[in-house]
């Protein structure tokens, strides 16, 4: 709900269901923060008096706004936005300079407007309602010199409040604009901390917290996407927060290309947080008549710790960012060829692995890299989206066909944003290429970044990508972006207008994507960049999922799917098992593990099965099956974090509470810890329910040469002896039954002990490195 009160000058309440955020407009026609924090019973302005600051002096050195008010230092005042100039010392929210080179604009309150529709974005994905309408307040500033004015926007969703702002150059001279940020929130209290994720290639969302007296902390990304090197996603909170306790923010960003990201705490102990565009590298020149919008920014609170924070923003991105056929609908469980085959596919080759994954239960099929052009490595083709006739020479038709005609569905790689230099497209136009004329190119992965600034190339792209679409039945789409930008150029701008490349460039890719998505409604996108190089929600505006990371190892997974956990639904988070040893890290972990950990997201397989023995082929068929009956509550259930650090626990609940999965994973074994809790979330305490886990049958393998302390002879460790027995002999392992309430549950279930150097018995856990269990709960009354 938004509220509006003029008695006092203009202030403004923004209520979410336990939230409030309330500003004001100043005296001096800045708008004044009041407060964002748990919701608040406010009847009418006065109310918000003993919420304000009282402006009786100007402090000691600072410089006064205006010689009419004496009494007020924009250095320290909460703010709603702020520009360089006029004496707040803090980072800004707006940067520019006017034709005579002065750079200290001064924009102070017009007007206010309360309307039901969302903000035009101007070609940016913002958050929606399905009823097409918004919970809107625009506030309107203007410019001292009269020819700019300010529109800041803020839409209640759910729990979260979306900001973004547009500057309009209502005069008649040209101004350079240098930064315009999406959203500034300023508080008046220090010392919180922020928790932010980052990481690389492989290495995707690791989580790391930083307390924050003082000082700025800056996260951001210059590689023309939002960038596994820092996500746009971040948490301020309390010190002290929990999983299950305290004060946590969270901040988004409908972003996909260089963003930036600052809490910075000013001498008078407030903390200020900006989110927006990089201004590095960027500038825009803004003409008369033109305007400049500001992605959105998603603001998100809770006062229930990180974990409560995680619910309401999951809600939040599968009900207002997440568009289309797919939202909500269960996500198939794929095999895709690319740790299967990397390169080296043919129509053959993949019939076959597509007749295996048919047969382990998968429901469609993906062929990955090295289908088109010239393709066997990653040196060339790129741009060619032709299929190679050698290796398809009844084309991807003939093969799409012959995939379905095994019961399948069938999916398709594509890199659409690039180009090789060996490659037809490049010949044809290596002007569409973004490169400096006349210098020598950086590359990354062999390859260049078509110019999706230029309309041309965007037309091109849409008709190339439509023709294959068309062309086939294709129900998937992996989209791939494999390398991060350099030389930042585009041949299509004049040069006085290249600080627009990296955003015209998102520009471009979205436009080609909302048109893309909206001319194939029916077909799956999934998003992918190296991985999980542009994991944000301006993706996930068109894309429903996003290949989280090109590392498919149990123990990597388990903390990069958790890293996203905090700000993404699972539904978002595509996670596949593979083969072991693991091909990025060399790692072995049990199948289980592998399963458990792809299950908390959108599952798929990654691997040849006949790379997998029989036992293992079986296990995998029953695992599909197993989590094709809880997906929904995978993909849609309200998921819960208790524990993360050497162990992690987490719960998947059905929305209706009927059903439950528990998740817990050890990094390494803890010796001679037997006994252990598990600790369920999120389920109805008055409800009985059923809690078990499925039977345990260990491979003696994992034994060792222990086997030699159970028989009666010797049998040498990985000999054929070793192996045969193991054929044939199991150690049984615990399995947990309990029926009790949701209350006693979530008390805290005593599982079976661990393996202890002691112990053998089918009340045991073999509980090793990477050992994880999935318990599962259904209400029985
Ligand atoms: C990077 C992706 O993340 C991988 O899954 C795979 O599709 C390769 N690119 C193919 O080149």
């Amino acid at each position: 709900m938004i509220r509006r009160f003029e008695d006092a000058g203009p202030a403004f309440v923004l209520d979410t269901e336990k939230s409030s955020y309330a500003f004001r407009i100043l005296p001096t026609g800045q708008p004044e923060h009041l407060y964002y924090g748990p919701r608040l019973d406010i009847r009418d302005a006065a109310d918000l008096e003993p919420l304000a600051e009282k402006h009786v002096f100007a402090p000691g050195n600072t410089v006064v706004y205006d010689s009419g008010h004496g009494n007020y230092s924009l250095e320290d005042v909460c703010l709603e936005f702020s520009a360089l100039g006029k004496g707040d010392q803090r980072e800004p929210f707006l940067e520019l300079t006017f034709p005579d080179g002065s750079r200290s604009p001064d924009f102070t309150y017009v007007s206010a407007e309360v309307s039901d529709t969302p903000p035009d974005l101007d070609g940016l994905p913002g958050a929606y309602r399905e009823d097409g309408k918004a919970e809107r307040l625009t506030l309107t500033f203007r410019e001292a010199g009269g020819g700019l004015t300010l529109e800041l926007s803020y839409c209640i969703y759910a729990e979260c409040i979306c900001r973004s702002a547009v500057l309009t150059n209502t005069g008649t001279a040209a101004v350079e604009l240098d930064r315009l940020m999406s959203l500034q929130l300023d508080l008046p209290a220090a010392g919180l901390s922020v928790t932010g994720f980052y990481g690389a290639w492989s290495r995707e969302m690791q989580r790391r917290t930083v307390n924050l007296p003082a000082g700025k902390f800056v996260l951001e990304s210059r590689a023309g996407t939002s960038s596994s090197f820092e996500n746009p996603f971040f948490i301020l909170h309390d010190p002290a927060a929990t999983e299950a306790w305290g004060e946590c923010l969270g901040f988004h960003l409908i972003y996909s290309g260089n963003h930036y990201e600052a809490v910075e705490v000013s001498p008078f102990g407030k903390t200020r947080v900006v989110t927006g565009i990089n201004p590095l590298g960027f500038r825009r020149t803004l003409q008369p008549g033109d305007r400049f919008t500001a992605p959105q920014a998603v603001l998100c609170r809770s006062g229930s710790g990180f974990s409560g924070l995680s619910e309401e923003l999951h809600f939040f991105v599968g009900e207002h960012v997440i568009r289309g056929r797919w939202k909500r609908k269960p996500r198939p469980v794929l095999l895709n060829s690319w740790e299967a085959c990397y390169f080296n596919i043919s129509e053959s080759r993949l019939l076959r692995l597509a007749a295996n994954a048919k047969k382990l239960g998968a429901e469609l099929f993906v062929m990955d890299d090295g289908w088109f052009g010239e393709r066997s490595d990653d040196t060339r083709s790129l741009g060619d989206w032709t299929p190679n006739r050698k290796k398809f020479p009844g084309g991807v038709r003939r093969l799409a066909e012959k995939v379905r005609a095994l019961g399948l569905d069938f999916g398709i790689w594509v890199e659409p944003e690039m180009v090789n230099t060996d490659s037809d497209l490049y010949r044809a136009h290596p002007e569409w290429a973004m490169a400096v004329p006349g210098r020598a190119h950086s590359e990354g992965r062999n390859q260049r970044i078509l110019d999706l600034g230029n309309p041309l190339v965007q037309d091109w792209l849409l008709e190339t990508l439509s023709g294959l679409l068309s062309g086939a039945p294709i129900s998937y789409v992996k989209w791939d972006f494999n390398r991060v930008f350099s030389d930042a150029f585009s041949p299509s701008l004049p040069p006085e207008r290249q600080g627009e490349t990296s955003h015209r460039y998102i520009l471009g890719l979205y436009r080609v994507m909302r048109l893309l998505t909206e001319r194939f409604p029916e077909v799956l996108f999934e998003g992918c960049a190296s991985g999980g190089n542009r994991f944000d929600l301006g993706i996930l505006a068109f894309f429903p999922q996003i290949w989280a990371s090109d590392n498919t190892d149990a123990l990597c997974r388990v903390r990069t799917q958790e890293g996203y956990s905090f700000g993404y639904p699972l539904s978002t988070v595509s996670a596949h098992i593979s083969a072991t040893p693991n091909h990025q890290t060399l790692r072995e972990t049990p199948l289980e593990s592998r399963f458990h950990v792809a299950a908390f997201g959108v599952m798929g397989c990654e691997c040849d099965p006949r790379d997998m023995t029989a036992r293992e082929r079986k296990q995998l068929r029953s695992d599909i099956a197993l989590y094709k009956t809880w997906r929904e509550v995978l993909q849609y259930g309200r998921f819960i974090r208790s524990r993360s650090g050497n162990l992690h626990e987490w719960t998947c609940v059905s929305r209706d509470g009927s059903r439950a999965v528990g998740f817990l994973f050890q990094e390494l074994a803890e010796p001679h810890q037997p006994h252990g809790l598990f600790y369920p979330r999120g389920l109805d305490p008055e409800r009985r329910y059923h809690f078990y886990s499925l039977e345990q049958k260990v491979d003696i393998r994992r034994f060792g040469s222990l086997i030699n302390s159970r028989i009666p002879f010797h049998v040498r460790q990985g000999s054929w002896l070793h192996r045969l027995i193991a054929r044939f002999v199991f150690q049984p392992g615990e399995t947990e039954d309990y029926t009790a309430s949701g209350s006693t549950l979530m008390a805290g279930v005593q599982i079976k002990p661990a393996y202890a150097g002691t112990g053998y018995s089918d009340q045991v856990r073999y509980f090793g490195d990477f050992s994880s269990r999935l318990y599962f709960m259904e209400a029985v009354d």
